[in-house]
């Protein structure tokens, strides 16, 4: 396999017919509760990333969901055969406190759900994570000082401090796998952006994350903006790339995996995204957000919103889980009407978290000539 078909199977679409019983539901016309929720619990942030996509969220306020609200959330949501729960932001949730999230993650734990976390590695000072967490990435977005002042707004020593913590964090990894124990896949994230091709961040973010030993694997992703709620968000794209520039990255991210990818270190890319970039209406066949049923956010003002890019807007918000139960607000009729509402060719940000999937159930929606013919 080569290493663009490895990282659509990890990332890409396919994974949702690992939930056929979701899909059988969705195509019969009924409303499945979600796979995966992501659990924002606090919109604060301790870095200052410039091109942050939810950085409105902080312009609006740094609300936290109360500590019990979270628990009973969390219990609602596994009653209601949610499988997993990524803890993400709004903000970083380690600000929401290492000990308050631990015991989140070991609530998960005891209801039958999988937890995940993405954080900035400022404040990842525990090796729990390792064993509460199925999956652990680090939005590092840097290779040295300045790449981390850029992406991250922080100081050179911020910087050597959230290294240290990998390092640690990954070198406690490698015990527990020698172990056998049970262990989270640790990983590294990294934005790119036009500027990506030229200064080299493909080649040198995976030369860096190569030296990190224990780590997993290092994601590209593209910076995109939300796209609806910041337009002067600089990391992102108005219109489709020329192609010939996704050409260039996926060529810089090729010479990056073959050169430091090794048996035990994936260098990875999202490749749908990338993809989507260059396509007309950034590759938009779909006209409904159909793979909203697969996933929703809670974001940390306690509201039900019909995917993280839609944090903080009441046109995608399904319900508040202040006032509402969850399984209440998942098939009431606001959120009916805002699924309905959604045109994701005029309202979303491109290259969003359920592009691939809203690709292929587009396709399965469709009318298709003599189905029956395999
Ligand atoms: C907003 S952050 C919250 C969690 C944590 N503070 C962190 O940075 O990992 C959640 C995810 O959004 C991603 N993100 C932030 N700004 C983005 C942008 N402009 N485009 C694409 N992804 C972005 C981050 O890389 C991270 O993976
Ligand atoms: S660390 Fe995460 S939440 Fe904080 S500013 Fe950066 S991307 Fe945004
Ligand atoms: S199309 Fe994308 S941005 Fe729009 S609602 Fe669906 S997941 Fe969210």
């Amino acid at each position: 396999m080569n290493p663009i078909e490895q990282s659509l199977s990890q990332f890409g679409a396919d994974k949702m017919f690992r939930h056929l019983d979701r899909l059988a539901d969705w195509q019969n016309g009924r409303w499945p509760f979600p796979v995966t929720v992501e659990l924002d619990l606090t919109n604060a942030c301790n870095h200052h990333c410039p091109d942050c996509s939810f950085s409105y969220l902080r312009s609006q306020s740094k609300e936290s969901i109360p500590g019990p609200l979270a628990m009973s959330l969390l219990a609602q949501l596994s009653d209601c055969g949610v499988k997993a729960i990524t803890f993400s932001g709004g903000g970083e949730p380690l600000v929401y406190g290492v000990d308050r999230v631990l015991r989140l993650m070991r609530l998960c734990r005891d209801l039958g759900m999988d937890a995940a976390l993405i954080t900035n590695g400022q404040r990842l000072t525990s090796d729990e994570f390792l064993s509460l967490c199925s999956w652990v990435r680090v939005s590092l977005d840097a290779y040295d000082e300045a790449t981390f002042a850029r992406s991250h707004g922080g100081s050179p020593d911020q910087f050597h401090e959230v290294i240290a913590n990998l390092r640690r964090m990954c070198a406690a990894a490698l015990w527990r796998k020698r172990d056998s124990l049970p262990c989270a896949t640790v990983g590294v994230g990294f934005l790119t952006n036009e500027r990506s091709v030229y200064e080299s961040d493909f080649y040198e973010a995976a030369r860096f994350a190569a030296t990190i030993d224990g780590l997993d694997y290092l994601q590209f992703r593209p910076a995109i903006t939300n796209g609806v709620a910041d337009p002067t968000c600089c990391g992102g794209m108005r219109k489709p790339l020329p192609k010939p520039t996704v050409d260039r990255m996926f060529d810089a991210y090729q010479e990056a995996s073959e050169r430091w990818a090794r048996d035990d270190f994936r260098v990875l890319l999202s490749a749908d995204k990338y993809d989507a970039m260059w396509r007309p209406e950034f590759g938009r066949t779909y006209s409904n957000c159909h793979g909203s049923f697969l996933q929703a956010t809670i974001g940390a003002d306690c509201r039900l919103y019909i995917c993280c890019h839609g944090q903080g807007r009441n046109e995608f918000c399904l319900g508040d889980l202040k006032d509402q139960r969850f399984s209440e607000a998942w098939h009431s009729d606001r959120a009916r009407n805002v699924r309905r509402s959604i045109n994701p060719q005029r309202h979303c940000t491109p290259c969003c978290r359920l592009h691939p999937q809203n690709v292929v159930l587009e396709k399965i929606r469709q009318p298709t000539t003599h189905e029956a013919f395999i």
